[in-house]
């Protein structure tokens, strides 16, 4: 299906990243939105997030109250898969398991008319095997998009083995309607702003454990000498405000080489622990929720004496496992 044809796009999972990535197909691309959750209930949280955000953007006189009014009105929300029959194009964005969303894409395979591309935003889940898994392996693609979507520029774009070119070209140009700069990636863990971002971010841990730098001084270290505008700490707590394990989670399945995201907690721990990696014990420690151990750990101060998510045992043992 061409670019022109795609008149409605379909997100499903009205959360952090389907209502981001519902908000730039409506505002910025202009295309009609079906969103769904698995409640009507979720879907109008989502959609009403979505209005938040516009509405900020108002408010800073960012964005045309009359451009957020029209973009509103082009999203409708439910709480079932069925509406995306109507979608030319739909986004997968549901919650990062991969037996959910292998059925997910399963029932999407049976509900979307044929030709319409079925894309993930999935950060850790083999696009392939979840092409496989549809009848439509060559209208499958990964889009991973980067949170939160209406700021962040970038769209990773994974074709999968059968991903077919008239595909990825679609894709590619909605990417592009919606705003977005769309880099491909190969179909390999952390495609590659997870597998470079995650293990520099472990590293910084690291770093701060073995009593090489503060954590202020970590970060001013990293903006100023390498001019990143935000210091690893302080993007570890932003990416892990929600998502409480999600830098542990993707950077394990990462020098795994394999999703650990069907895992429980303590499986990701027993298999880290058996396998002897245990390069970054504080991360494997805070996944176990072993907080009395990391009492031995130099970061101690750190850890247990402010609020922070990854940098915080404590707190990583909270949160969904999701990424
Ligand atoms: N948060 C991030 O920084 C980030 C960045 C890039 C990619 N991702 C990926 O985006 C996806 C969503 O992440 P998120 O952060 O938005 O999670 P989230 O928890 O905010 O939202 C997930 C939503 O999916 C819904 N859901 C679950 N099962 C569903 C189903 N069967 N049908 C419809 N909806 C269903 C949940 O109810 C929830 O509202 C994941 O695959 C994640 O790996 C997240």
């Amino acid at each position: 299906m061409g670019i022109d044809q795609i008149k409605t796009v379909g997100v499903v999972g009205a959360g952090q990243m389907g209502g981001g990535i519902a908000h730039v197909a409506s505002l910025v691309a202009e295309r009609n939105v079906i969103i769904t959750d698995i409640s009507q209930e979720l879907a109008d949280k989502g959609l009403a997030g979505i209005a938040k955000f516009m509405g900020k953007a108002v408010d800073k006189g960012k964005l045309d109250a009359g451009a957020r009014d029209a973009a509103m009105a082009r999203i409708a929300a439910h709480g079932s898969m069925d509406p995306l029959a109507e979608a030319d194009f739909i986004v997968e964005a549901a919650t990062e398991r991969e037996d959910l969303k292998l059925q997910i894409f399963q029932k999407l395979d049976e509900i979307a008319r044929p030709g319409v591309i079925l894309a993930s935003n999935t950060s850790s889940i083999p696009i392939t095997r979840m092409a496989a898994a549809t009848s439509r392996p060559g209208e499958f693609i990964g889009m991973h998009f980067m949170n939160p979507v209406p700021i962040m520029k970038l769209i990773e774009i994974i074709s999968a083995m059968q991903t077919t070119d008239e595909t990825l070209q679609t894709t590619i140009e909605l990417g592009q309607a919606m705003g977005k700069t769309c880099i491909g990636a190969k179909d390999f863990p952390g495609f590659i702003a997870n597998r470079i971002l995650m293990p520099y971010i472990n590293e910084a841990f690291y770093t701060l454990h073995e009593g090489i730098g503060d954590p202020a001084g970590i970060d001013e270290v990293m903006k100023l000498g390498t001019n990143v505008p935000m210091g690893p700490r302080t993007l570890a707590d932003f990416l892990t405000q929600r998502r409480r394990i999600f830098c542990g989670h993707v950077g394990l399945q990462i020098q795994h080489g394999y999703s650990v995201s069907t895992m429980s907690l303590f499986r990701i721990f027993r298999a880290a622990w058996n396998s002897g990696i245990l390069r970054h014990p504080v991360v494997l420690l805070g996944v176990a929720g072993m907080e009395a151990l990391a009492r031995c750990l130099g970061a101690f101060d750190y850890l247990f004496k402010r609020d922070h998510a990854i940098w915080s045992v404590a707190q990583t043992t909270k949160g969904p496992v999701d990424g």
